[in-house]
């Protein structure tokens, strides 16, 4: 498929969603759709699942469920506003962006101590809150251009604490600092 027809496809998302959204960028082909877009000047993530992807409307379902829960926590990019679903996309979000590269682009590490602390910090954060699994991994977690800052930016693997037992909850946090420590931190 041919780059024009693509970019014809991103922007028919959005006349289907926000019209008002300016197309930028996908930064992710497949059923589930995620976007660089513009909103009254302002750089947004636009995240949706095509209708018939049902683990991706899942997996949106959940992510929203948490970014509701979430909304005061730092280091991670928020929810700025949940759409209606449409004729061919469910869960429609639209999210805070985050500038940099995920690690996974880069494939780097985090070398920056504070800017571990700060990763180690949100994730904990989030577990005080009742979510863990936070699938941690260099795909979900971008980092700033000056490589001192990072943000988790994909919530939508995550366990929130009313569904789990509370040992096997206590479990799952360990795995969250685990992945820090395994995959994430130099
Ligand atoms: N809020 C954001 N700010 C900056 N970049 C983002 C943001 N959200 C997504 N991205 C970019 O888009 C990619 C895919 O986003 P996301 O992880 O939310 O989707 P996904 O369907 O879970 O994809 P994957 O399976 O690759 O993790 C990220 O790796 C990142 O490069
Ligand atoms: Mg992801």
């Amino acid at each position: 498929m041919n780059e024009n027809y693509m970019e014809k496809r991103c922007m028919e998302i959005i006349r289907e969603i926000d019209p008002s959204l300016k197309y930028m960028e996908e930064f992710k082909m497949g059923s589930v759709k995620v976007l660089k877009v513009e909103k009254e000047g302002t750089i947004h993530v636009l995240k949706t699942a095509q209708f018939d992807y049902e683990w991706g409307v899942d997996h949106l379902k959940q992510e929203r469920k948490i970014l509701d829960l979430a909304n005061g926590i730092r280091g991670i990019t928020h929810l700025v506003q949940n759409y209606r679903d449409t004729e061919n996309y469910k869960n429609p979000m639209l999210k805070e962006f985050y500038e940099g590269q995920s690690l996974r682009e880069l494939n780097v590490k985090i070398q920056d101590t504070n800017a571990q602390k700060k990763l180690e910090n949100t994730v904990r954060d989030l577990h005080s809150l009742g979510v863990a699994i936070l699938d941690i991994q260099g795909r979900n977690i971008v980092l700033s251009p000056d490589k001192q800052d990072a943000c988790l930016i994909d919530m939508g693997c995550g366990k929130l604490l009313q569904d789990t037992h509370s040992s096997e909850f206590e479990r799952l946090k360990e795995d969250d600092l685990h992945d820090l420590e395994a995959y994430i931190f130099e």
